[in-house]
């Protein structure tokens, strides 16, 4: 029997997990109108500030052997801008699968007013609150400092009634694991997104003796096959500790249809991919879907649901 890759989140079916990753081609409208025709299920915006921004001088990204470095400082054409763009969207075609909006404020307060925002529009798909940006000089990650993180989702939950996940960075033991998700656990967010890049790694060119993005000195996030094993580990780390109404997008390292069957045994519902559709393009989804299926049929399995969050232990 061939295998379905549909995928309940939200009480709505999409036709497979996989969509970008916020930051890798949804910057304009032109690149989410290509991810929208593309095989991937939904999209994700941009994070988007309150104005537009320029971000980081370049160069800003580069592609390594082994995945990317980028310290792009949330470059965005402005909140309008995209939530515009998704509300249009939503009046050309109604019964389209929801999109998703993200936002990135530079403050608590920039995220609440943002966040009103959303609420009072139209626009009736999920919303993803970035809280582990690590390229904006001077700003620290969000989600690593705990008091923050209880603070602003305490603050965005008085008022805030539509769906609403979070973007976390990685969290590398077991104590920062318990801490989150006891935090995560009291609010009623519909998912959070693990993880967005690995921050502040260096990556050097022995030849020139020198980085290779400008921003920071050279210091940046990683991307691709260098952060798979971060990533599957904080997607089963909070599949294990979160509410179970609290779904998991896995995002990190997905480059082939392996890596996505990996996210989904920790636990992941929806899968983003970021470094690898920057490399490829949106055909990259055509390919991941295959190989995904490939996969799940050489084992026997005709649904996700067969194995998601069952991964073995020794
Ligand atoms: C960036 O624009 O610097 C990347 C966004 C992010 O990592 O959240």
């Amino acid at each position: 029997m061939p295998a379905s890759l549909a995928t309940t989140f939200l009480n709505h079916t999409y036709e497979n997990p996989f969509m970008n990753a916020s930051g890798v081609h949804c910057k304009d409208t032109k690149e989410l109108n290509e991810l929208d025709n593309s095989k991937s299920s939904t999209f994700i915006t941009k994070s988007s500030t309150s104005l537009k921004r320029e971000g980081n001088p370049e160069p800003r990204y580069f592609s390594v052997p082994l995945g990317s470095i980028n310290s792009m400082g949330l470059p965005n054409e402005g909140f309008n801008y995209y939530l515009k763009y998704v509300i249009d969207r939503q009046q050309r075609m109604p019964k389209g699968n929801p999109a998703f909006f993200s936002v990135a404020g530079m403050s608590v307060d920039e995220n609440l007013k943002m966040l009103k925002a959303v609420q009072d529009s139209d626009f009736n798909g999920v919303t993803e609150l970035n809280l582990s940006c690590p390229n904006v000089p001077g700003k620290p990650q969000v989600a690593y400092d705990f008091d923050l993180l209880g603070e602003i989702l305490q603050k965005v939950f008085e008022f805030f009634t539509k769906p609403l996940g979070v973007k976390l960075p990685p969290y590398f033991d077991f104590a920062h694991f318990d801490t989150a998700a006891s935090i995560l656990n009291r609010f009623p967010l519909v998912y959070v997104n693990c993880i967005n890049s690995i921050g502040n790694g260096l990556y050097i060119d022995i030849e020139k003796e020198s980085v290779v993005i400008k921003p920071k000195n050279g210091f940046g996030g990683l991307g691709g096959e260098y952060i798979k094993p971060t990533a599957l580990a904080n997607v089963r780390a909070f599949y294990t500790r979160l509410n179970p109404s609290i779904k998991i997008i896995g995002t990190g390292g997905i480059r082939t249809g392996g890596d996505a069957f990996e996210h989904l045994l920790c636990g992941a519902t929806m899968l983003q991919v970021g470094t690898e559709l920057y490399k490829e393009g949106v055909s990259v989804f055509d390919r991941i879907e295959r190989e995904l299926k490939e996969i799940m049929e050489k084992k026997g399995y005709t649904s996700i649901e067969q194995f998601r969050g069952k991964l073995r232990t020794l």
